[in-house]
């Protein structure tokens, strides 16, 4: 699977990237992601990426020219662009899901700004708008690492442990998963359930049952 992540933040993606599992699964070749600073697509001397609203109003709008040559030199015949946008599709884990079923696919993310960009880049050049909640953030870096993140972990063999993604919350629609512990057994007298430390199997399995609703 393929990344390339279009963003006026690079630095941003770049150190979440490139920690934990998302930096093991590119370590190990199942995942390859790229970043690109879109100021590389302006001829300016500015290296202009916004500019004021056609109406009027406040903030700024990111300009369509960078973004376009961006993807004229990133898109493939097979690439799937995708802009992050609250006024997007919210991202579920079904969704996340079927994006990780294509380990071959190539994903375009263009990081939007909270003031917007140009509509015809919606209308015109992205095949995917989404969000990851309703509430708005000042830019799409977080959301663009939220689907990188959520898909690549999906990757077949990127969680060494498929038992871990076999009883994870949401994996059935509105399960959650169940409480963990870890040591020491007692702390500031908050004590780990008693089932837990009794070593009856069949007596965990019934409670973690119970309480993944
Ligand atoms: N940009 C600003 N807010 C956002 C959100 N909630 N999801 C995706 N992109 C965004």
């Amino acid at each position: 699977m393929k990344f390339d992540i279009i963003t006026i933040f690079p630095n941003i993606i770049e150190e979440y990237i490139n920690s934990g599992i998302v930096r093991i699964a590119q370590e190990k070749g199942f995942v390859e992601i790229n970043i690109h600073d879109l100021r590389k697509w302006t001829d300016d001397i500015h290296k202009t990426v916004d500019d004021t609203p056609y109406g009027g109003g406040p903030g700024m709008v990111m300009k369509i020219e960078p973004i376009y040559k961006a993807l004229k030199e990133l898109k493939t015949a097979d690439s799937i662009v995708c802009i992050t946008t609250p006024k997007g599709e919210e991202l579920k884990q079904s969704k996340v899901k079927e994006l990780s079923k294509n380990k071959d696919a190539h994903y375009i993310v263009i990081c939007g700004r909270y003031e917007g960009v140009d509509q015809r880049v919606h209308d015109n050049l992205v095949d995917y708008e989404f969000s990851i909640g309703e509430y708005i953030l000042s830019g799409g870096e977080l959301a663009a690492l939220v689907l990188v993140d959520s898909v690549t972990r999906l990757l077949p063999g990127v969680l060494g442990n498929k038992k871990s993604l076999e009883s994870e919350s949401f994996d059935n629609e509105d399960e959650l998963d169940f409480p963990q512990y870890t040591k020491p057994e007692e702390f500031n007298g908050w004590k780990v359930p008693e089932v837990l430390l009794s070593g009856h199997h069949k007596n965990i399995e019934d409670w973690r049952e119970e309480q993944r609703v």
